[in-house]
């Protein structure tokens, strides 16, 4: 599937469900502001109770698919702070930057390609939710801002000790390319996959978590014989468009892009884009990043100057000194009996963003009746029960009669495989909903029936078809429906 139509039939900004989507959110636990309490600081979110058993699958679903599945692969958790240095040889103190406009008299900052004109106004910008509304003031000339949060090692402040919060968990792998080699047995072609926060001082974060300052990343370096790249890289692509498939988000609101523009580091880039209901936004970059970054610190380690915290002095960069090919970040390929930098294909995912178009993806509404038999809109989720926070709820119909002793046992026998909830409070019907909310596949109720012949019921989250099954047979109906 790879086409660049809007599906005719989808509305391409659908506020409204955003708003409910965002309302939901809060009230089932699942992402809350930062700072709330004070008010919220922008750009930042919080994942709640469900919100960080969903993320958790997300990025769990991802971890098994690139490295617990394949032999190719490895992990890596590396630091958020490093060596300034790195920030340099990576283009990022350069380069990591957008150009910004500021009115002159609302002082409000915008990205400059979401003006359009001299004067603070709004443009309609194809870009997901932007296309800030002004004030008609005059603006200032583009100016490049550095998106890199600063910060200082120590309790010096000057330039000497400034260092950056990641924008990237990318630079981690690639600082920890020998260090791979030497302590494992990887051959290429293999990559190295991490899963980590990373900074950026966006100017304008918006449309809920999509665009945020504070965000993690599921990013994985892929390193390659030169001349075998391409056929990696479609390889990645289509990898990865089948990954957000197989977890059930719709094709028909996925769609590759190929960027015309690329970044400083890349010969091709595809991002994998998903239709919110803010339109479409970037879930993933693939980058063929070539032999750039390696090239780059190797250029780095080599340097013989000094980083004073803005700018290198005594610098030694000659750009194509063979010698580069033999140092530190070089491989040796035992079948060519070649020492070469190997190129790399990147596929570049956001958890925030994944979570979010999964949880974009499963919002519906449709009628259920309620406890009184009236029909009622029900809110629910149709997460993959992968990625469902909550598997199974163990619903006692009574608060008496035997009911919650027989749940409990039910309840604590499940727990032990799966991620399950028990719950007594509440009418039965309230205690559906408030499950199906939050996409819980299964809700298994202790009935009457339970006490006399040992079946329960087990209602199903999308279809609300029940069956009764035999208790010995339910962890493995459970196990069926959900995986393990
Ligand atoms: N190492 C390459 C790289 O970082 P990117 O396209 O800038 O590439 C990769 O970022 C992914 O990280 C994006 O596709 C997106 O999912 C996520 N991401 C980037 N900036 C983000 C932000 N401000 N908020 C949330 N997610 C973001």
């Amino acid at each position: 599937m790879a086409t660049n139509e809007t599906p005719a039939q989808i509305p391409t900004n659908n506020h409204e469900l955003m708003e409910k989507v965002v309302a939901m959110c809060k009230r089932r636990g699942f992402i809350f502001q930062s700072s709330e309490l004070y008010g919220g600081i922008n750009g930042a979110w919080d994942y709640g109770p469900m919100g960080v058993l969903l993320k958790r699958n997300v990025k769990d679903a991802w971890w098994r698919a690139m490295v617990l599945d394949r032999e190719d692969i490895v992990g890596l958790d590396s630091a958020i702070l490093m060596h300034p240095m790195v920030w340099k040889s990576s283009g990022h103190v350069d380069g990591f930057s957008d150009p910004m406009i500021d009115c002159k008299t609302c002082k409000k900052r915008f990205r400059a390609d979401d003006m359009d004109g001299a004067v603070c106004g709004q443009k309609p910008s194809k870009k997901p939710g932007s296309g800030p509304s002004g004030c008609g003031g005059e603006l200032t000339e583009p100016r490049s801002f550095n998106l890199m949060f600063e910060t200082h090692l120590g309790p010096v402040t000057d330039s000497s000790a400034k260092t950056f919060l990641r924008p990237e968990t990318a630079q981690g792998i690639f600082a920890n390319f020998a260090n791979v080699l030497s302590t494992t047995r990887v051959k290429l072609p293999f990559g190295i996959a991490q899963i980590g926060k990373s900074f950026r001082n966006e100017i304008n974060p918006r449309n809920f978590t999509f665009r945020s300052r504070e965000f993690e990343q599921m990013e994985m370096e892929f390193f390659c014989v030169p001349g075998t790249d391409e056929e990696w890289f479609n390889r990645w692509v289509e990898t990865r468009q089948k990954w957000y498939v197989d977890l059930g988000l719709n094709p028909s609101k996925l769609r590759l892009r190929a960027h015309d523009k690329l970044a400083h580091y890349s010969k091709a880039t595809t991002d994998i884009e998903y239709l919110f209901p803010f339109g479409w936004g970037e879930l993933e970059g693939i980058a063929n990043r070539t032999d750039f970054d390696l090239r780059q610190h190797q250029r780095g380690i080599r340097t013989v100057g000094k980083w004073d915290g803005g700018e290198l002095s005594g610098v030694s960069l000659a750009d194509e000194d063979p010698e580069y090919n033999k140092g530190k970040l070089s491989y040796f390929d035992d079948e060519k009996k070649a020492r070469y930098i190997p190129y790399v294909i990147e596929p570049a995912a956001g958890a925030d963003r994944a979570t979010l178009a999964f949880i974009c993806n499963a919002y519906d509404e449709d009628k259920a009746p309620d406890d009184k038999g009236q029909e009622q809109t029900r809110i629910v989720l149709r997460l993959h029960p992968r990625l469902a926070p909550v598997k199974a709820a163990v619903l006692p119909l009574l608060r008496k009669d035997g009911h919650p002793e027989r749940a409990e046992k039910i309840y604590k026998d499940l727990k032990r495989r799966h991620h399950v909830e028990y719950d007594e409070s509440a009418a039965i019907g309230k205690r559906y909903r408030r499950q199906d909310e939050v996409g819980t596949p299964l809700c298994i109720t202790v009935d009457h029936q339970t006490i006399t012949d040992g079946t329960v019921t087990v209602r199903e989250r999308d279809s609300m078809a029940q069956v009764r099954i035999a208790e010995e047979q339910l962890l493995a109906y459970v196990d069926e429906k959900i995986g393990r």
